[in-house]
């Protein structure tokens, strides 16, 4: 399948059309970036990582029930997907407080939250994706009641099915971001699952393992998505 037009950029991925109509191949960048946009970077070999990884846990979801837009692997860093209608909504689930929780509502960094805590936040990165909750979505049309509801569900079954798969590789899925959209009325998990997008802290040192390591600037970050990925049982082929 080849790439026809660009049909959209973003910070760390660009989506192209294909000849078929309802599928996009998506490609991953080592484009890498941080607060919005405000720290941007390109880190060799992430798009490469991220694709591979991004391919493994979306399959591994649709084994356990949960429906996504990934098709299959086209190259190291191109995935071909189907073409969804985006919510422009993040959805969050944290199993530990940390990052913008803590400062939001003075919580102590690390408190295990039990049941986990959902949010929705608004994609806008010009706003700074605001935190929003179901009556913002009805009320503005980003969605509908029954939509919320199904987008909170799945996440929240995402978070049981991936905390046990990142736990076998001793490590603690701290919190993650999803995105969802529609294809032929069928709500599906779209977008990716990477460390870009989700924190992840080694059991036993509460090392971090995800993409804080670039905002914090704790280097060896691709070093350490190949550290996760190969501790999933993950083999990331390198161009
Ligand atoms: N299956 C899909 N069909 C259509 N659009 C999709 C699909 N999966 C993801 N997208 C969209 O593609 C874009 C991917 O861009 P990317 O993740 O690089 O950056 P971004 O969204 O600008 O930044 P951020 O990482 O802050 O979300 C997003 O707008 C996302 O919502
Ligand atoms: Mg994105």
């Amino acid at each position: 399948m080849d790439k026809l037009s660009q049909i959209t950029t973003g910070k760390a991925k660009s989506l192209f059309s294909t000849a078929h109509p309802d599928q996009l191949i998506m490609e991953f960048r080592d484009d890498t970036s941080a607060f919005d946009g405000k720290k941007m970077e390109a880190l060799d070999n992430k798009g490469n990582v991220n694709n591979q990884f991004n391919a493994f846990v979306m399959e591994f979801l649709a084994t356990k029930g949960i429906e996504t837009h990934f098709i299959e692997l086209l190259s190291s860093n191109e995935s071909l997907v189907k073409k969804l209608d985006m919510f422009p909504i993040e959805c969050v689930v944290r199993n530990r407080a940390t990052g913008s929780l803590c400062k939001r509502l003075g919580i102590e960094d690390g408190l295990i939250l039990d049941p986990p805590l959902f949010e929705f936040f608004l994609k806008d990165d010009a706003l700074g994706d605001p935190l929003i909750n179901d009556h913002h979505i009805v009320s503005f049309g980003w969605a509908s009641q029954e939509e919320a509801d199904t987008m909170r569900e799945l996440t929240l079954q995402a978070n049981d099915i991936l905390v046990n798969f990142f736990s076998e590789a001793n490590l603690i899925l701290v919190d993650y971001k999803l995105e969802f959209g529609m294809f032929q009325g069928k709500m599906l998990l779209a977008d990716e699952f990477t460390p870009d997008g989700c924190r992840l802290w080694d059991k036993d040192t509460l090392a971090k393992m995800d993409k804080d390591r670039f905002r914090q600037d704790l280097g060896n970050v691709i070093e350490t998505y190949s550290e996760v990925a190969e501790r999933l049982g993950m083999q990331i082929k390198l161009d």
